[in-house]
């Protein structure tokens, strides 16, 4: 008898953490669908030997765009076992900054894009299936300048446990992954951005950064994804509405 595989559908799976989590989910036999933003990191996506060697099919979907997640909804058809939210940006900006706030977009898509993804494909998810959203440690501590991120971020914890909650009966588990710093393009921009405004060294703010933590460094974008593995697997289905710390909170005030 043959068993088809799994199929997971993973967001911001160009790069950084959702790069990883597909080929963490890859080496575990999954079938993958794989999301961009737009269609020039569809294309370098497809270019990776990853894309080659599995098959897995590569979407532009830009999740700040509601009509586009709708359209994108409205023609998938096939049963998908898991949905990893994992797409999502940082901007920072001060609650008495001056000038242009990315609120909105912020906002429109960690937040509002995962809404209306997970809500537009649900009735394609099996039962049972699992949805894993990737948030923060900023989805549970704040942090100066970082009110749309955390505040996305608090929201996708607060909505994974409402969607916990509600689709537990049905044998859909949904998970919150909230990694601290982890070592991406991301996180790296924000080290150079913060010791440049503390007038240090980016070497030296990373060493500071890590002292409390236990590990005493980042944590790596694949360390993210075996965790996100396991709450997608067969092992994980009695866990649900949780939202999965890796480390010490740091927190910069
Ligand atoms: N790095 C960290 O320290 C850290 C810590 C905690 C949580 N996280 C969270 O982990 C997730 C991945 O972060 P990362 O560090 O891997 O970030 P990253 O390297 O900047 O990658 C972000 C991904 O999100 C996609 N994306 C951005 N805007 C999008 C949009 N409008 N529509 C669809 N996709 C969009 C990007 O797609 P393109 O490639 O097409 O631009 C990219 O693949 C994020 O939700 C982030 O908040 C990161």
């Amino acid at each position: 008898m043959t068993h088809s595989k799994k199929k997971v559908l993973v967001t911001g799976a160009a790069r950084g953490i959702g790069l990883s989590i597909a080929k963490t989910l890859a080496a575990k036999q999954y079938e993958l669908v794989l999301l961009t933003s737009n269609g020039v990191s569809a294309d370098a996506l497809r270019r990776e030997l990853l894309v080659e060697e599995t098959k897995a099919t590569v979407f532009p979907l830009d999740l700040s765009d509601r009509d586009a997640i709708a359209d994108f909804a409205a023609e998938w058809t096939e049963p998908l076992w898991g949905l990893v939210n994992n797409a999502g940006i940082c901007k920072t900006f001060g609650i008495q900054d001056v000038g242009d706030d990315p609120f909105n977009d912020v906002l429109a898509t960690n937040l509002e894009g995962p809404y209306r993804l997970t809500r537009g494909l649900l009735s394609r998810i099996e039962r049972p299936g699992r949805i894993v959203n990737v948030a923060s440690q900023l989805g549970r501590e704040g942090r100066a300048g970082y009110s749309a991120y955390c505040a996305s971020k608090f929201g996708l914890i607060g909505m994974t446990k409402c969607w916990a909650k509600e689709l537990g009966a049905s044998g859909i588990t949904v998970n919150a992954v909230c990694p601290g710093w982890v070592g991406t393009e991301m996180s790296f921009k924000d080290v150079d951005r913060m010791a440049a405004e503390q007038g240090v060294s980016a070497e030296r703010f990373y060493a500071e950064v890590c002292d409390p933590l236990e590990l005493k460094r980042f944590n790596t974008p694949e360390e993210v994804a075996n965790l996100v593995a396991f709450l997608l697997s067969e092992d994980a289905s009695g866990i649900t509405g949780r939202d999965w710390m890796m480390q010490t909170v740091w927190n910069q005030q």
